[in-house]
């Protein structure tokens, strides 16, 4: 065995990794490390080192935010919740938050793509393997833009189903936090997946909704009202809170009787007339079956189309947009 395991010299592991070719490395597009210093651009390079606490102990903060049409959509909500997550591990971000704005746009632009998805982690930092984060002698910041994968059309002409989550939900402590201990949700992915529905959704401690693997749930009444789980529970999305604002008007026009955080049973949600999910990546997607009950007629419901609109409104709109210089 000993004869068989080499000892690799830097140059042969380096001259490995650059002849490494994977289908999936297509995808990504830029990369800015800190540990390293600046941007790089071949896939192969993209990597953190295994004594950064980020990678033994989950010991980090993420973020993710797109870029449509080369506009970074919502980045000061992004860069507000990342500075709430990082506040209760005391991570500390190794750079000002102007200067990370600046070294977005700067890893965005150089990713080339008018179309992207940006993950940004601030992580303890390398150190050693214990848990202790005194060890780290500084945080790192990993920025990493990739391919934006949006859902087939049909997902939202014809709709997505869901299922109640087995998987234990967090508690309100970690839950509100975005750190880079995703197993609950990375479990809850895998629950989706093998029984072949589009999202899971997981129950609080009281039975009530709480939120998906990476998502947000809403739901709108057969009355008309538009209620979104309590946010001490989980994570506040960037997604469903600017929709609350955007659809407030609705309930001066009529369309919307009320807007509203509260608890919400599963048979309320089996109930109602239109569930959707929220996120970043795709925006607002209709549920049209829940568990097994259809929602609804089981067709994407009017409110589904108006909050869809009104996100692409806001998108285009420029408003709470930031481009990349030189593009
Ligand atoms: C656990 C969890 N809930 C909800 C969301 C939705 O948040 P956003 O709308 O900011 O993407 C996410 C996003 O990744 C998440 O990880």
């Amino acid at each position: 065995m000993s004869e068989t395991i080499r000892t690799l010299s830097f140059d042969e592991v380096v001259d490995r990794l650059l002849r490494l070719k994977v289908p999936y490395h297509q995808n990504y597009l830029a990369m800015y490390s800190s540990w390293y210093g600046g941007i790089i651009t071949d896939p192969a390079l993209m990597m953190v080192p295994i004594d950064d606490h980020l990678v033994h102990r989950g010991d980090g903060i993420f973020e993710a935010f797109k870029c449509l049409n080369g506009n970074l959509y919502m980045l000061d909500r992004h860069l507000d919740r990342m500075e709430q997550s990082i506040k209760a591990p005391a991570l500390s971000l190794p750079l000002s938050r102007e200067t990370l704005v600046q070294t977005i746009l700067e890893t965005v632009r150089r990713a080339g793509a008018p179309d992207c998805l940006v993950r940004l982690f601030v992580s303890r930092g390398p150190g050693g393997f214990s848990t202790s984060p005194y060890e780290c002698p500084s945080s790192q910041l990993y920025i990493v833009v990739t391919a934006l994968h949006m859902p087939r059309p049909e997902k939202y002409e014809e709709g997505v189903t869901l299922l109640t989550s087995s998987i234990p939900t967090k508690s309100e402590y970690f839950a509100k936090i975005k750190s880079c201990n995703y197993l609950p949700n990375v479990l809850m992915k895998k629950e989706a997946e093998d029984a072949g529905v589009d999202f899971t959704v997981s129950l609080d401690a009281f039975g009530h909704l709480a939120e998906g693997s990476t998502e947000n749930v809403g739901i709108v009444s057969r009355t008309g009202e538009f209620l979104v789980p309590k946010f001490h529970r989980i994570l506040r999305g960037t997604t469903i809170s600017r929709l609350m604002e955007l659809v407030a008007p609705l309930v001066a026009s009529g369309d919307l009787t009320r807007v509203e955080e509260t608890d919400i049973t599963p048979e309320q949600a089996y109930d109602a007339a239109e569930i959707m999910m929220f996120g970043t990546t795709f925006d607002v997607l209709p549920v049209v079956r829940y568990d097994d009950h259809v929602i609804g007629d089981g067709r994407p419901g009017p409110c589904f189309r108006k909050f869809l609109a009104l996100m692409h409104e806001d998108m285009r709109s420029g408003r709470d947009v930031l481009t990349p210089v030189g593009r």
